[in-house]
């Protein structure tokens, strides 16, 4: 179990070192994260490199017997850089660039920028590929954060070469986009630019291209490091970290690109439902790399200083939240950041350190859960708990996110509202994409899949040929991979498998929105009772069975939630988005036929419970006391147990009685 944290040795004098490591020891760290921020320190002009203070400070953590997850430093150039080389700044969509001065403000595509990442990074891996100290390699920093696409002369230029090798010939590109549509036509690759600040709407196909431009973008310097490190001949893993579901970057895709997936995680403590946030993390990384444990790469020990008002962590909220993690496979706990810098942006920003010393919260709270993750046994990984499988498909976000829809989803949000609902029911699910192997689930939930390729609707069908329960949601199979409706209607791929047919969307108003018009739709069925929102579609039941249907304003009477059996399994359609309530009732009904069991049975909303393989974890994260009946082995306690009584914020992991 690696326990530490980002750290940043340029930022103080070298006589702290050494204070540092005895503390860092205090603490019970293992590994540190090394060099994120660096590059000036390491090369301070072009042709000047100072590997000396990297070497002493690498030789320290060794002797104290900590491990190094050794950064590549190239996630902020310093201002030589882009003084000698403007033409690698970054730009926002008026074309005008992000200047030096803060961080990550270079553009991802610019030749120039990638030739002094290359040469750096060249000199990294070469000086310490292998150093004893390094086990792990920390590619850049979370790529993407920040500038989450950029729209500079460098980007330009790339997009035409990534349109050219997409489409062969503009021809094809004109047909993908549909660009008859406004007199858009491309007469060569040399007339198209990224989506910069135009009159009014862009072109989707544009938009939805520039997505993965953006993606494929970042991965390429991702890959660029990556195989500089493997020619220096450095055999440790390569990470870098990931924020949680981030749009930007199709982590989906980039997973096999990385030995070790690693999370960056900062819930608001003051928000009663965070946990639900880390738990939707830990169970994303888990899924991204099955059978591979994860990192969560950095929290905060106590306050951010990002947030209008950063809250402090509870006590006991900072164990908690790790523990979390573990539970749903990660095998390390590190921070942002070791010691809290005494200058620049981030000096508010908590630490393991905290600036006001260790006669503090934080400091006993980090210490003690050093001490406690130093005594967990080896953990297995997962070997496959979760019996229900929720879809999320990056190319998807991107397209139901363009603008001009019948309605303005958030795809996250409502992928967040499915996976809360199941989490509130204590059911463990795995997050996977819709072209996934999903044979071994019982229950697929598949919400807004507005872009549906051939390949993930064939995925959906044998999946419930197969026996699975497939639950599919309002506003999908609407668009094909261009964003372009296919012929012959909606809904062409799944609409066998459904039953049903969708005529239209019928968009509500949007929640919250003042206004005339319906904001909800009521849906009444057997066993069914709730409000739906932002759509109630119009759907015709062609050889479903009917569940439960709109009940008042437009769609009165028609069907809200169809059920076709199909093959060994059933298809499940609803027409709406519901709300939390609705949500648990489809759910429950589904888990009801699929017999999915919870993982504990009896929970409170406010308790967690997680299997790692054999391993159970239960988290409290209410404010009253909570009793759970669970026979087993208490791995903290070390001790036989029958029940466990968990305060706020207690946790027990046990290995149950078989
Ligand atoms: C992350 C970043 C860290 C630090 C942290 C603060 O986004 O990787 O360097 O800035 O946020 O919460």
């Amino acid at each position: 179990m690696h326990y530490g944290g980002d750290y940043n040795p340029e930022q103080w004098p070298e006589e702290v070192w050494p204070e540092d490591i005895a503390r860092m020891q205090e603490a019970g760290v293992t590994m540190v994260s090394l060099g994120i921020f660096s590059w000036a320190r390491i090369q301070p002009s072009e042709h000047e490199f100072d590997f000396d203070w990297l070497d002493r400070i690498i030789g320290l953590l060794h002797d104290g017997g900590i491990a190094v997850d050794l950064a590549t430093a190239t996630a902020s150039p310093p201002p030589w850089a882009t003084v000698a080389y403007p033409e690698m700044l970054a730009a926002d969509e008026n074309g005008t660039p992000y200047w030096h001065g803060s961080r990550q403000h270079y553009a991802p595509s610019s030749p120039a920028y990638r030739r002094i990442a290359t040469e750096l990074v060249t000199r990294i891996a070469g000086r310490y590929a292998d150093h004893p100290a390094v086990v792990l390699w920390h590619v850049n920093n979370e790529y993407g954060c920040h500038l989450n696409v950029d729209y500079s002369d460098a980007a330009r230029d790339a997009f035409r070469g990534w349109l050219e090798k997409r489409y062969g010939s503009v021809d094809a590109l004109n047909e993908a986009w549909g660009t008859m549509f406004w007199s858009q036509r491309y007469g060569s690759f040399a007339e198209v630019f990224p989506p910069r600040r135009a009159p009014y709407s862009h072109n989707p196909g544009q938009l939805l291209d520039y997505r993965r431009f953006t993606s494929d973008m970042l991965l390429e310097c991702y890959r660029m490091e990556r195989d500089i490190i493997r020619a220096a001949g450095a055999t440790q893993p390569v990470t870098t970290n990931f924020m949680g579901a981030f749009k930007s970057v199709n982590y989906a895709e980039w997973a096999p690109e990385l030995d070790v997936i690693s999370d960056d995680l900062y819930p608001d403590p003051n928000d009663p439902e965070g946990f639900r946030e880390g738990a939707f993390h830990g169970d994303l990384m888990r899924s991204l790399k099955p059978g591979t444990p994860w990192l969560l790469m950095e929290q905060a020990s106590n306050a951010v200083n990002w947030r209008p008002s950063n809250a402090p962590k509870a006590p006991g909220q900072l164990a908690a939240q790790s523990m979390q993690a573990v539970a749903r496979g990660a095998d390390g706990v590190l921070f942002f950041q070791w010691r809290q810098s005494r200058a620049g942006a981030e000096k508010f920003h908590s630490g393991m350190l905290p600036h006001a010393g260790t006669q503090t919260r934080t400091w006993r709270e980090v210490v003690a859960l050093g001490e406690e993750l130093g005594r967990l046994p080896d953990l297995p990984a997962d070997d496959g708990s979760a019996r229900v499988a929720l879809l999320l498909d990056w190319e998807n976000w991107w397209a139901i996110e363009n603008p001009d829809h019948p309605t303005s989803l958030d795809y996250l949000s409502l992928v967040r509202g499915w996976y809360d609902a199941a989490h509130r029911l204590h059911v463990q699910v795995d997050i996977l994409p819709p072209t996934a192997e999903l044979t071994q689930y019982d229950v697929v939930l598949a919400p807004h899949l507005y872009l549906l390729t051939g390949e993930a609707a064939g995925n959906l069908t044998a999946f419930v040929e197969q026996g699975g329960h497939l639950l599919v949601t309002a506003f999908s199979d609407v668009v094909d991979g261009n964003d372009r409706f296919r012929s012959g209607g909606f809904g062409t791929q799944v609409r066998d498998l459904l039953g049903i047919v969708v005529e239209d969307f019928g968009a509500l108003v949007a929640p919250g929105s003042a206004g005339p018009g319906q904001q909800h739709a009521r849906v009444t069925g057997d066993g069914f009772g709730f409000a739906g929102s932002f759509l109630a579609e119009e759907a015709h039941a062609v050889d479903a069975a009917v569940l439960a249907t709109f009940d008042g304003g437009r769609q009165h009477g028609r069907p809200a939630l169809t059920s076709r059996r199909h093959g060994a399994g059933t298809a499940y359609y609803l027409a709406t988005v519901p709300d939390d309530d609705g949500a648990r009732q489809v759910l429950e009904h589904l888990f009801a036929a699929a017999e999915v069991p919870p993982v504990l049975a009896g929970l409170p909303p406010m308790v967690e419970a997680v299997r790692r393989g054999p391993l159970l974890t239960v988290i409290n994260h209410g404010a009253e006391p909570v009793r759970v009946d669970v026979q087993g082995r208490d791995v903290l306690a070390d001790a036989v147990v029958r029940d466990v009584t968990l305060e706020p914020f207690g946790y027990a992991l046990i290995l149950p009685d078989r």
